[in-house]
């Protein structure tokens, strides 16, 4: 871990965006106008892929978790991580965003995160009355592609209602739930190297940012711990004496030849990231719960 550590004191994880300001700002302006958020996690980071700030925002709303992209995690930290936030109150369910699974069972979720505020209406005389919501999440997480999903082809979108910001538009999914259309973009807090390198492997910072080999390095460190045999399984190859030496033999298991017959480790380093992402070197979930 020392080598590790030495290596993220440098610049490669921190990179911060400019628009914290502006998303929170406007979280707190819809936030008055709903009764539920809809939190989008990745899965394979389900901490990390948080924002804090969101338990201060939402402060008093009931929440619904969402593990998306629960199909490229792994299923038992997947069983781990609901349990560890049902535990801390909130509703929680695995999606996949992309197929839709897991996706229609929100409905039944949400009225029973509902179910006082609902109790509450209908003894004042309001019933007809849908719950509404906000999804919210870090970029990437998914979000348009949960709306697309959640919300499908059939949904209309309703005219603005006396008391929303000009311009908000409310998409009515049925006649008990209605979704605020802009979804509340979260930035990462990553003050954490752990946090930044996670976002860092899961895609949600630009590479740009990046030092290629080290993440992909960082990778290889947790799968040795974690998920060993992901390497063999992928690559055909084992892990030698080094990170750097384990990188060195995936590259040229996959050809991966600079000028001069010498290795191209940036490309490898990118099969390696790409392979991970997208779920080629297995369901891989990146933090337990602790
Ligand atoms: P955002 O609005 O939160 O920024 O995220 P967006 O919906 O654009 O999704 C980001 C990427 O994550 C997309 O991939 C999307 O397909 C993928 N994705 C979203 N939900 C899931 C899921 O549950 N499982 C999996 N496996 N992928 C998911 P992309 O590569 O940017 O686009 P595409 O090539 O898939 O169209």
């Amino acid at each position: 871990m020392g080598e590790k550590d030495n290596r993220n004191q440098g610049t490669a994880y921190h990179w911060y965006p400019g628009h914290m300001t502006k998303a929170v700002r406007m979280m707190q302006e819809n936030v008055k106008l709903i009764d539920l958020i809809i939190e989008l996690t990745d899965a394979r980071v389900p901490m990390s892929s948080r924002n804090p700030d969101i338990d201060k925002l939402g402060a008093g709303k009931a929440r619904i978790v969402l593990l998306n992209k629960s199909d490229l995690a792994d299923p038992v930290c997947n069983g781990q991580w609901t349990t560890y936030l049902k535990d801390r109150g909130s509703y929680v369910l695995e999606v996949n965003s992309k197929t839709g699974a897991g996706v229609k069972a929100i409905n039944g979720l949400v009225q029973e995160a509902c179910k006082e505020k609902l109790e509450r209406n209908r003894k004042r005389g309001i019933i007809n009355r849908p719950v509404r919501a906000m999804v919210v999440g870090i970029p990437n997480v998914g979000k348009s592609t949960f709306i697309n999903a959640f919300a499908g082809k059939a949904c209309t979108k309703t005219g603005n209602k006396p008391g929303v910001t000009k311009g908000k538009q409310w998409i009515r999914l049925n006649k008990s739930l209605e979704l605020l259309d802009t979804p509340g973009i979260l930035w990462p807090k990553f003050e954490d190297t752990q946090v930044g390198m996670r976002l860092a492997l899961i895609g949600s910072m630009n590479d740009d940012a990046i030092i290629l080999d080290e993440l992909a390095c960082d990778l290889l460190l947790f799968l040795q711990e974690f998920y060993p045999e992901s390497i063999r399984e992928r690559y055909g190859v084992g892990w030698r004496d080094t990170l750097a030496e384990t990188l060195e033999t995936i590259a040229r298991s996959r050809g991966c030849l600079a000028r001069g017959d010498s290795l191209d480790l940036k490309k490898a380093s990118n099969i390696l990231l790409d392979d991970f992402r997208s779920g080629r070197l297995g369901k891989i979930t990146l933090e337990r719960p602790q």
